[in-house]
């Protein structure tokens, strides 16, 4: 087993799952261009010291994210509610004071900062995705196109003072050096303001064998004991967390300096209960791993009895979460011969690795096919909804977690 050192406090890192050579998970390619794709190593581990989950191999960020990063929020209503009641809550209780200020970390389309933008309220989104940051300044949000990390903070810190909320969802746990990031909290956050941010949550990835959640985009999966081990190196305190039913399952952490918040008792509860879950046993992982294993089989031996079968199979979401499932799973255009999505910017392309096909969501029913594998399946409801008549027609969705089954 290799020996690795943590990112945050360089104890040694334990590795439970290696999926090897895998693409960048966001890169679809233009037809025809496929030569110099990007590989790493996607292997997974977890520290002995400060129990923090993350990838033993970084990826350079800005392969990652720069102007033609394809992902965009905003293709979810129900994502679009949830953070519309983010905003509003913050509107509520954090951001009443005459010149209160908000900043965003990954602001992405402005799916968030679209709704303190309309209130009036000062804000500012960080993002250094190009394209989805031109895509929020035209809805009229204020952004700056870079990353955030402790010299733009100090930078945003003397334009525009000090910050009563810095919130960040899905972003936070995508950064590597996330020391800088709270190093530049530190030095932009007003000193009873809140550092708030949403990530999906380690717990429920086990639970639920949710392998494919791992990518390089995700390089911590963070739980409540991690993250109150962070913020506590970092000189905050995490004073409350809370469970959020998105993607998942996710947990909204709020971060405070010492002594300004009290905490609440969902810390200690849901410290109890990661003990009691084995958050930090090899046991759990060792599980973790027998049941992905599980799930390629099943799902494989599913896929190629549906093409000797003469079935026709297509793939809907082209996620990022996609290309784990896919390229782990090694599925290829023979089992499923396209993908929908209804992200403009990924149209028209290849999947990363596989180089299967995404086409609109107007080719799905064009005819439809007999099966469908659901990759969104974090947009279930809202997707199986949109599409009934696929089912109504006997059509049937595959879906791969919690494990392998068909409705
Ligand atoms: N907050 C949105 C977007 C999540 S996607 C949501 O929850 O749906 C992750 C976003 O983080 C991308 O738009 C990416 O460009 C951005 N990002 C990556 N590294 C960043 C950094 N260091 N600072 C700010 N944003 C970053
Ligand atoms: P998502 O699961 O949010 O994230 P990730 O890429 O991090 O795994 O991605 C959902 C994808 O599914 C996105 O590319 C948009 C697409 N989508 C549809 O095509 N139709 C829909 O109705 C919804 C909700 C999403
Ligand atoms: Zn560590």
């Amino acid at each position: 087993m290799a020996m690795n050192r943590c990112r945050i406090c360089d104890g040694d890192v334990v590795e439970f799952f290696d999926f090897g050579r895998q693409p960048i998970s966001d890169a679809f390619l233009e037809p025809g261009h496929v030569d110099d794709e990007f590989f790493f190593r996607l292997a997974i581990g977890i520290c002995r010291f400060c129990t923090m989950v993350q990838l033993l191999e970084e990826v350079p960020r800005d392969r990652m994210f720069h102007q033609d990063y394809p992902y965009r929020s905003s293709e979810s209503t129900f994502m679009r509610k949830h953070f519309e009641q983010v905003a509003r809550r913050f509107l509520e209780t954090e951001l009443t004071g005459q010149d209160s200020f908000v900043v965003e970390i990954g602001s992405n389309d402005g799916v968030m900062l679209r709704t303190v933008s309309e209130a009036g309220v000062r804000h500012l989104g960080v993002d250094p995705s190009g394209g989805a940051a031109d895509a929020a300044a035209a809805s009229g949000i204020r952004v700056r196109t870079d990353f955030f990390e402790e010299s733009s903070a100090t930078d945003i810190r003397a334009r525009d003072g000090a910050a009563d909320v810095i919130f960040s969802a899905n972003t936070t746990s995508h950064i590597a050096y996330v020391d800088s990031v709270f190093r530049g909290v530190d030095a932009l956050l007003a000193d009873n303001g809140v550092f708030v941010f949403e990530e999906r949550y380690l717990a429920d990835i086990l639970a639920s064998s949710a392998f494919d959640q791992i990518y390089d985009e995700h390089f911590y999966l963070f739980s409540v004991r991690s993250v109150r081990n962070l913020a506590g190196r970092f000189g905050f305190q995490l004073v409350d967390a809370e469970h959020v039913p998105v993607h998942g399952g996710a947990i909204r952490y709020t971060i405070a300096r010492p002594g300004q918040r009290t905490q609440t008792p969902a810390i200690a509860e849901f410290l109890a209960r990661e003990e009691a879950a084995g958050l930090t046993d090899p046991a759990t992982f060792e599980r973790f791993a027998t049941d992905v294993r599980t799930i390629r089989g099943d799902l494989m031996e599913l896929l190629r009895r549906l093409r000797a079968d003469g079935r026709t199979v297509v793939g809907y979401g082209a996620t990022a979460k996609s290309a784990t499932a896919v390229n782990y799973c090694g599925i290829t255009e023979e089992l499923v011969s396209f993908v929908c999505d209804s992200t403009p910017a990924k149209q028209g392309k290849l999947m990363p690795g596989s180089h299967i096909p995404v086409r609109p969501p107007s080719a799905f029913g064009d005819p439809y096919p007999d099966y469908a594998l659901l990759f969104a399946w974090n947009h279930a409801d809202e997707i199986m909804i949109k599409e009934r008549e696929f089912r109504e027609s006997g059509g049937r969705w595959i879906l791969y977690v919690p494990e392998m089954h068909i409705v």
